[in-house]
């Protein structure tokens, strides 16, 4: 369908992109979009209008525009978790993922150090050590287990706990309440509320006992710089918890199923980053508002109109990637926007890929005869409209 919007061209109109997908993510209407060359305009469930961009290219040239903004609280921020329940947490002070230059930048660089390549190696024996724990406690609970729940879900929040100086007898309790923050199936929305409240009271407490005491961990480390104000620090320890979590849990869990469908890739550290190019499980998640007018592949934008980079078509972008369908991880994936692009980029990147080296390694090496416990079209597929992922990865071994 096409539609004069008054905007000098006549783009593709198509339905907002809530469907459930397949494995890899993907829908084929991706790659109608992005033939089309320009943008295509599209509706939220709550009438806004947005900009999908799908090319490679053009998605980097969003994330670097500096009239294009990262706001949600800007009128035509296109909300799109909010239309479809999914709670937002933007309204924190000290969310930064949802601040501009130059009041981005303060956190910014407060935090790149604790995410260095040099910092994130020294924590991988206790990345280790975590998903060891995780593997002696399904092997000891008989031959079945489900991954999400007891390997892909617990090992980052765990080790996000670690990052933040979370006690160990606390460590539980922290996992648990996170799990069901970000298990909206399985709880209720109130149950998911009122996780979030307890690990906001948690994070707080924690704050004050850093305050006290000290440790050798990011809290106490960036109470030192004075960088960050008492009243933002709760909301930038809660961004790097959400942020982390599922995203990695997600990302950890379909790896799993490519590579046993793959299985001449286990052991290759080069599965990781391909790993993530091919799912792509943050589709939705760099979202934009132009904050004046702008003109992006040959079409102008609105101020106040919503932009969507759909991460997912940018890294099945044949121009990038030669057949972008086919998990390689023998090409460069190197390139892909999994993790964004521009001042935003994904901050735990270099941890993610530790966690992912780690968990694939160790799992496969202790247990060689891991096998699916469904057929792969039975997998029960995670999509809130903003992470892709799975609810449960059935195996056995
Ligand atoms: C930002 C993806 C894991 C912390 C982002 C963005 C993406 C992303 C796409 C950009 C958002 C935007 O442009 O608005 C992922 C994926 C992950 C992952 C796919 C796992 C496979 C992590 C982990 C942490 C983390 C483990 C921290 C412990 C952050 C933070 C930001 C961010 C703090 C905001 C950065 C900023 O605004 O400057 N991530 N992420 N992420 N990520 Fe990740």
């Amino acid at each position: 369908t096409t539609d004069s919007t008054g905007h000098g061209t006549d783009p593709l109109v198509v339905d907002f992109p809530l469907r459930a997908p397949g494995i890899p993510f993907p829908p084929p209407e991706y790659a109608d979009y992005r033939d089309k060359k320009g943008l295509v305009l599209s509706h939220l469930p709550d009438g806004k209008r947005v900009w999908l961009v799908t090319r490679h290219e053009d998605v980097r040239a969003v994330l670097t525009n500096p009239a294009i903004s990262s706001n949600p609280q800007h009128p035509g921020f296109p909300n799109v978790g909010e239309t479809i329940g999914v709670p937002r947490q933007d309204q924190i002070p000290g969310w930064f993922v949802g601040m501009d230059s130059p009041e981005h930048d303060r956190f910014r660089k407060a935090l790149i150090p604790e995410f260095t390549v040099r910092r994130v190696r020294a924590m991988k024996p206790a990345i280790e050590r975590t998903v060891d724990a995780q593997l002696d406690a399904m092997l000891a609970a008989g031959n079945t287990a489900d991954l999400v729940a007891d390997f892909t879900l617990p090992i980052p929040s765990l080790v996000i706990s670690a990052l933040l100086g979370v006690p160990p007898a606390d460590r539980e309790f922290f996992e648990s309440r996170t799990r069901v923050l970000v298990s909206f199936r399985a709880y209720s929305d109130e149950d998911r509320l009122a996780a979030g409240k307890d690990l906001m009271r948690y994070i707080n407490r924690l704050i004050e006992i850093k305050k006290n005491w000290g440790g050798d961990d990011i809290v106490t480390r960036l109470l030192a710089t004075g960088a960050i104000g008492a009243h933002e620090m709760s909301g930038v320890l809660m961004l790097l918890l959400i942020a982390g979590h599922e995203t990695t849990a997600n990302n950890i869990a379909l790896g799993v199923v490519t590579l046993l469908k793959n299985p001449q890739w286990i052991g290759d550290e080069r599965a990781v980053e391909e790993t993530l190019r091919f799912h792509s499980v943050a589709d939705l998640v760099s979202l934009r508002v132009a904050v004046e007018d702008v003109e992006i592949a040959g079409q102008h934008i609105k101020a106040g109109e919503g932009i969507v980079p759909l991460v997912a078509a940018a890294n099945h972008d044949e121009e990038l990637f030669a057949c972008p369908h086919a998990f390689d991880p023998s090409r460069s994936a190197r390139g892909h926007v999994a993790f964004g692009y521009g001042v935003h980029q994904c901050l735990g990147q270099n941890l993610v890929r530790v966690e992912m080296e780690v968990a694939y390694r160790k799992l496969f090496e202790r247990i060689p005869n891991l096998r699916l416990d469904v057929p792969e079209d039975g997998l029960n597929i995670k999509y809130d409209g903003v992470l892709y992922g799975l609810h449960e990865l059935p195996v056995r071994w």
